[in-house]
Order: structure tokens, then sequence, then C-alpha cells
């Protein structure tokens, strides 16, 4: 039991990714609430996780939903031991395509949300003079990816965050690192053309997509007291995609 009785915050933990690691904590003994603004597969995966799951609808784009958000689960249980900032969105366009919408509508939720989770969350972290904050980039942050402007710039600005935060809290207690997925089975890229996925398949040395528990196994190591000296770290978990 690598996470006995920790408290931890996922968002966007209704499906894809999220999901996977809700899963992989509540075997390791965490106490999980699923923070996402899919009301119907939020209710639906709580149900299935059993009784140490509890799904909260957030809009992590809105800063009074994650004021809510957090305030619940301090009232339920009193602390949080561990904030994923998993949720995330594509708006894919050409740069000469991409509408302003598509381009904000993108760092709303992927940076932005991550600033709001991640403020609202660490007063209670420095009070507990512990916590580990987790934050999710991509391989389109680290080496870029065509049609992903808007995104690729959200996923770069985490690994600055990132470390950012690791010099500001570290000597509060609280860790802070970010997982960068290579192209993964979910929902997010089931969207995308065959033709480009194909490709993206093939340049990957083992040959296959990630899994989303490949990455929620990461989450689970820098959540765990074995990563207590990683720290400002990206952890690429891409199948060595652009090595
Ligand atoms: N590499 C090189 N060239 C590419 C390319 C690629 N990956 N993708 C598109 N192009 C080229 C096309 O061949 C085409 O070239 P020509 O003009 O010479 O014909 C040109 O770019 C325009 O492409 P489209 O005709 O497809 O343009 P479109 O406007 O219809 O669609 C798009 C553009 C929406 C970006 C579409 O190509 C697309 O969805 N691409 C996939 C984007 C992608 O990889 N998204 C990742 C989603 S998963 C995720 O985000 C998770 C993660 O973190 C990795
Ligand atoms: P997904 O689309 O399967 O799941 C994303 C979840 O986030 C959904 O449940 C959705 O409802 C939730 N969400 C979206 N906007 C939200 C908001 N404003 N507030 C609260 N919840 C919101 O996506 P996936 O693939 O599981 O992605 C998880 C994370 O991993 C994202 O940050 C994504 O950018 C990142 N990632 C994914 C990769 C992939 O290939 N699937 C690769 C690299 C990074």
């Amino acid at each position: 039991m690598r996470l006995n009785n920790k408290v931890a915050i996922i968002t966007g933990a209704a499906n894809g990714i999220g999901y996977a690691a809700a899963e992989r904590f509540i075997e390791e003994g965490a106490v999980v609430f699923i923070a996402d603004y899919d009301n119907d597969a939020g209710n639906a995966v709580a149900q299935h996780l059993g009784e140490k799951a509890t799904f909260i609808q957030v809009d992590v784009a809105n800063r009074e939903s994650v004021k809510q958000l957090v305030a619940t689960v301090i009232e339920q249980v009193g602390c949080i031991d561990i904030l994923v900032n998993n949720a995330g969105i594509t708006r894919d366009a050409m740069l000469t395509k991409m509408t302003e919408d598509q381009f904000q509508q993108v760092l709303d939720v992927n940076l932005t949300g991550v600033f709001h989770c991640t403020q609202e969350v660490i007063p209670h972290m420095v009070a507990a003079k512990s916590g580990k904050i987790i934050n999710t980039s991509s391989v389109s942050g680290v080496y870029g990816n065509v049609g992903q402007t808007n995104y690729a710039a959200t996923k770069a600005a985490i690994v600055g965050m990132t470390k950012t935060w690791a010099k500001e809290l570290g000597r509060k207690g609280i860790n802070v690192n970010a997982v960068a997925p290579g192209f993964t089975e979910t929902d997010m890229v089931k969207k995308m053309p065959e033709n480009i996925l194909a490709q993206m398949r093939s340049i990957v040395p083992l040959q296959r997509l990630g899994t989303p528990r490949d990455i929620a196994n990461a989450y689970l190591f820098l959540a765990s007291d074995e990563a207590s000296y990683v720290h400002g770290h990206t952890l690429h978990v891409d199948g060595a995609i652009m090595m």
C-alpha cells in the first residue's frame, strides 16, 4: 500500500488517464476525489470504484468552481495530500486556421485550470508542511506537434510552472513534478485522423501507444514516498517516441 489513507484530488478523472490513476491510487490505499466536469461519467466511475472514490463536479477553468471543490474535500476529510492536475482538452487546428476561441479554451483549461487548482490546494499543503503536486505535460509540449499551437503552448508552460513551483514550494515540504505522456489510448487520441495516429505509433520504438495505466503508474510513483527526492522533474512516459 504505497498511498495508504492518503487523500488525492485527481482532476479529469472521469475518463482516460485520470480514471486509470484513480483506480491505481485506490489499489494502493488512497482516498480519491474525482474532480471532473463530466457529470455522467464522474458519477458512474465513482460508483464503480467504490467507497474510496467520491465524484465532485468541477470546471477547473472556473475559479469559484475550484474553490468549491477544495472546500468540499476539506469539509469531508480535512486534508489534501496529493493533487494530480490531469484535466486537459484539445482544440486542434493548423496555425493559419486556429480561431481565437480554440486558442483560449485550451489555455483556460490546460493552463489556467492548473493554476487555479494548485493555488487553491496549496494553503492546505503548506499548513500540513507536506504534499505532492503532479502536473500533466505532453510530448506535444516538449517537442511541438503539427496542429497544436494552443495545446503545445500550454503543455510546455506546465514544465516551466512545475520547475517554478518546485523552487517556491520545496522548502514548505511540498514535492512538485510533472509527467509528459506520449500518445496514449484515450478518447483524446480517438479524435485524431487515423493516418496521423498510425504515423505516430510507427515512430515509437516500443511500437505501441501508451495505455492509461502506463501513465497512471508514473503518477503513482511521483505521488508516493519513493519519489520524495524527485523534485521539479518532468518524467517522460512516451515509449521514447522522439528519441
Ligand atoms: N506531420 C506533418 N504534416 C502534417 C501532419 C503531421 N503530423 N499533420 C498534418 N500535416 C500536413 C498535411 O499533410 C497537410 O499537408 P498539405 O497541405 O501539404 O496537404 C497539412 O498539414 C494540413 O493538414 P490537414 O489537411 O489535415 O489540415 P486540416 O486543417 O484539415 O486539419 C488538423 C488539421 C486538425 C491539425 C489535423 O491534421 C489533425 O487533427 N491532426 C492531428 C493533430 C494531432 O496530432 N493531435 C494530437 C491529439 S492527441 C493529444 O493531443 C495528446 C497528446 O498530448 C499527444
Ligand atoms: P480524456 O479526454 O480521456 O479525459 C480528460 C478528462 O478531463 C475528461 O474526463 C474531461 O471531462 C475532463 N475535463 C476536461 N475539461 C475539464 C474541465 N474544464 N474541468 C474539469 N474536467 C475537465 O483525456 P486523457 O487522454 O485522459 O488526458 C488526460 C491528460 O493527459 C490531459 O491533460 C492530456 O492533455 C494529457 N495527455 C494526454 C495524452 C494522450 O495521448 N491521451 C498525451 C499527453 C498528455
